[in-house]
């Protein structure tokens, strides 16, 4: 994937972008997350500026690495918002309410317990439930279901990090972030209120993807365009990140950019997404590719103890009905009948038939054709 940054206002000197060291070491896990990238595009900001706006912060990356002196912070996610705030005047609070879930996840059954804490934050959104939820679940991609924008995704296979370095990083992100106030707001009225030589960094969801991703939120990114003429009217800086492979998934992004707008493009090599890097590792739930691992995966449970462990089954549970599931486990056990049958009785192999590639010992091949 590639990242487009454009910038807007008075043309700025870029930083070089050895100025900002890179900071990798995230609070939350979030899915669209500049952490590994951020110092990059950090580096092409004004060397000075006002007050620093980062109006879509997620999970803050760019903003607890560049770590400015004054700088307002939003996102339309009240849960999101909540733990910053929390981050901000209680820290100490954040910790607990990470270490209280933690211990009760790793002394009970966990998924379980992931379950339980998944089912309270459903029925009363909260930033205490969102932050551990963040750092247990599968493949750490929160999702909303669209519908009603409950989170859906199930517990992950990781353990999630202890409450020791989890307040080392609260410390690290208090620190960084103190400058910053944080508001619970749409993005339009936060840059609104941008004066000459204010910084506004904005990373926006990917339109298509949005919806299931951060909770069906009201955006447009021609609204967020208009909002960005005006801003630049008043004499202010505005950097945005877009995607611009221009593809993802099976869908294309039209990103309409209207000429003149941004005084520069630049090419952020981002790597794989998160997205992207989840499915690699067969660790997301995103595309078919991740399906596809999780019945191998589940292929391979059975075969080595004729069991499946309650982390795959939940994962599995996203994607397949009950009756479904059971149709697989008869599928798969069935083809254990048919090697059993054919390779006990010593079918011979058909002459005309490719053959499988040459993995297993010898022994194994000669008598056993299937
Ligand atoms: C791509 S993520 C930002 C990721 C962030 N740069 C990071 O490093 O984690 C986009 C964020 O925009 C927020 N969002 C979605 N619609 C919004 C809106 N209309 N106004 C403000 N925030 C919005 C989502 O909740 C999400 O956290």
């Amino acid at each position: 994937m590639r990242s487009s940054l454009f910038e807007f206002g008075p043309e700025p000197e870029a930083l070089p972008a050895q100025h900002k060291s890179p900071f990798k070491i995230q609070l939350l896990k979030w899915i669209g997350n500049k952490q590994r990238f951020a110092h990059e595009i950090v580096s092409y900001f004004p060397e000075k500026f006002e007050t620093y706006m980062e109006p879509f912060v997620g999970s803050g990356a760019v903003l607890a690495t560049l770590a400015p002196e004054r700088a307002i912070a939003s996102d339309l996610l009240k849960p999101l918002v909540e733990i910053w705030q929390t981050l901000a005047a209680d820290p100490d609070k954040l910790k607990r309410w990470y270490e209280h879930r933690w211990q009760i996840f790793m002394s009970s059954d966990r998924v379980e317990a992931y379950e339980n804490i998944k089912a309270t934050y459903n029925s009363n959104p909260n930033g205490a439930d969102l932050l551990f939820l963040s750092r247990s679940c599968y493949g750490g991609v929160v999702r909303f279901r669209q519908q009603d924008g409950h989170i859906s995704t199930p517990c992950g296979v990781h353990r999630p990090v202890e409450p020791d370095s989890f307040n080392k990083r609260v410390d690290l992100w208090h620190v960084r972030t103190r400058g910053t106030t944080f508001i619970h707001s749409d993005f339009e009225p936060v840059i609104e209120n941008a004066q000459p030589g204010d910084m506004i960094y904005c990373d926006p969801p990917y339109a298509h993807t949005q919806a299931i991703l951060y909770g069906a939120q009201a955006f447009s990114l021609s609204r967020l365009l208009k909002a960005t003429r005006r801003c630049k009217e008043r004499g202010a800086y505005v950097a945005l990140s877009i995607d611009g492979t221009k593809k993802s998934g099976d869908m294309l992004c039209d990103v309409n950019i209207p000429k003149g707008l941004f005084e520069r493009e630049v090419m952020v090599h981002c790597g794989r997404s998160m997205l992207k890097r989840f499915q690699m590792g067969g660790e997301t739930l995103e595309s078919e590719v991740v399906t596809d691992r999780l019945l191998v995966r589940l292929a391979d449970e059975l075969h080595d103890g004729a069991r499946v462990s309650a982390e795959l089954w939940s994962a599995l549970a996203a994607h397949w009905t009950p009756p479904q599931l059971l149709e697989l486990l008869v599928t798969a056990g069935w083809y254990r009948l048919l090697a059993y049958v054919i390779n006990g009785a010593g079918v011979e192999l058909e002459p005309w038939a490719p053959r499988l590639p040459q993995r297993y010992p010898s022994a194994w091949s000669s008598n056993s054709p299937a």
